[in-house]
């Protein structure tokens, strides 16, 4: 099958604010219908990255291109053109407090010149969309926050846009609605195959909605991949962040051994993993271990301690042979 041509593609972005690089080289693609995290620490260059994405901010150097067409560099008319390909979506809604959901939901069809006939139209199904139907007349005060944020993902997507950039949708929401803003996201996908992008600082959302994951670090991308790949491909920030073991007894008198689970290996479990190193002779230890269910595969990662580096180094080889991601831990 032919790869799913980009959607999004940024290459070689750097942006500079006097001093501060906030971006660095950055280059990305992003197929069309999938959704994709874009996680980091605070300062990282996330919030900078999404305005490159929308043309707000042009970069320092670099191309931006969304559908195939170049978003850095354009002006007035144009931008305003190229902008409308992109719905938005943010933690704090912002919907208009004088107008009804369904009014809201309205607006940008308003702004881009609908007529009056198209505009109800799409409302109501945007808002059937959403599971907002019997809501159309509340107005803003009136909806809990969940809905408000449905609402306001009605409205980025009234105009059609092929791509939906999230920064930090669910920030301001529990879990139980988070979940449902996350699954709202994926029906969305699935219904309008839309590309979606979700800058958020919490890993359940991206263990939950995305499918491909970046991880920026001071402006660069410090690991990039889909989930699974990124997850069961060894002891890597992104596989710390998404799978975090909890932490394992500080005076342990071995050595740890970081292993990661759900890959392609016949190896597949915690008691597979130590039946392997019962089989060859070494005993070892969990000293700590995670289990996540990623995109309906069960993945996971052990630290398992032995005596000494030795038994580490042996334990890693024998491991690594049966097609795992195993190494000693620092
Ligand atoms: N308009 C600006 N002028 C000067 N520096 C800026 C500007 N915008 C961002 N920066 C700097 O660029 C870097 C990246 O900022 P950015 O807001 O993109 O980070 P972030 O990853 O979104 O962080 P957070 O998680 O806290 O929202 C920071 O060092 C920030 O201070
Ligand atoms: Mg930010």
């Amino acid at each position: 099958m032919p790869a799913r041509p980009p959607l999004i593609r940024l290459s070689g972005v750097s942006k500079q604010f006097g001093s501060v690089r906030a971006l660095e080289d950055i280059s990305l693609e992003i197929p069309a219908g999938e959704i994709h995290g874009i996680v980091g620490p605070s300062g990282a260059g996330k919030s900078t990255l999404i305005r490159c994405l929308t043309g707000l901010e042009p970069p320092t150097s670099g191309e931006v291109q969304i559908a195939g067409t170049r978003i850095d560099g354009l002006r007035g008319a144009a931008l305003r053109r190229a902008r409308r390909s992109i719905g938005m979506v943010f933690q704090d809604v912002h919907l208009l407090s004088s107008r009804t959901a369904a009014g809201n939901v309205s607006h940008p069809l308003e702004v881009a010149g609908a007529g009056r006939a198209e505009r109800e139209g799409r409302v109501a199904e945007l808002l059937e969309l959403v599971g907002l139907a019997d809501r159309a007349d509340s107005y803003p005060a009136q909806l809990s926050g969940g809905q408000q944020q449905r609402v306001g993902i009605a409205r980025a997507l009234a105009t059609r846009p092929p791509v939906l950039l999230c920064d930090e949708p669910t920030s301001a929401l529990d879990a139980e609605t988070t979940r449902q803003i996350l699954d709202l996201l994926r029906r969305l996908r699935d219904r309008l195959g839309i590309t979606v992008v979700v800058i958020t600082h919490e890993p359940s959302v991206v263990r939950e909605a995305c499918d491909s994951v970046t991880l920026l670090d001071r402006g660069r991308v410090a690991q990039s991949g889909g989930l699974l790949d990124v997850v069961t491909s060894g002891d890597t920030p992104l596989a710390r962040a998404l799978v975090p073991l909890p932490p394992s007894d500080p005076d342990r008198a071995g050595r740890l051994v970081a292993v990661s689970l759900g890959g392609s290996a016949q190896v597949r479990s915690a008691r597979d993993v130590l039946a392997v190193l019962d089989a060859a002779g070494i005993p070892a230890e969990i000293a700590a271990a995670t289990l996540e269910t990623i995109d309906g595969h069960r993945v996971g990662r052990l630290q398992l301690e032995v005596a000494d580096s030795d038994a580490a180094e042996r334990v890693t080889d024998l491991l690594s042979g049966q097609g795992l991601a195993a190494e000693v831990a620092a």
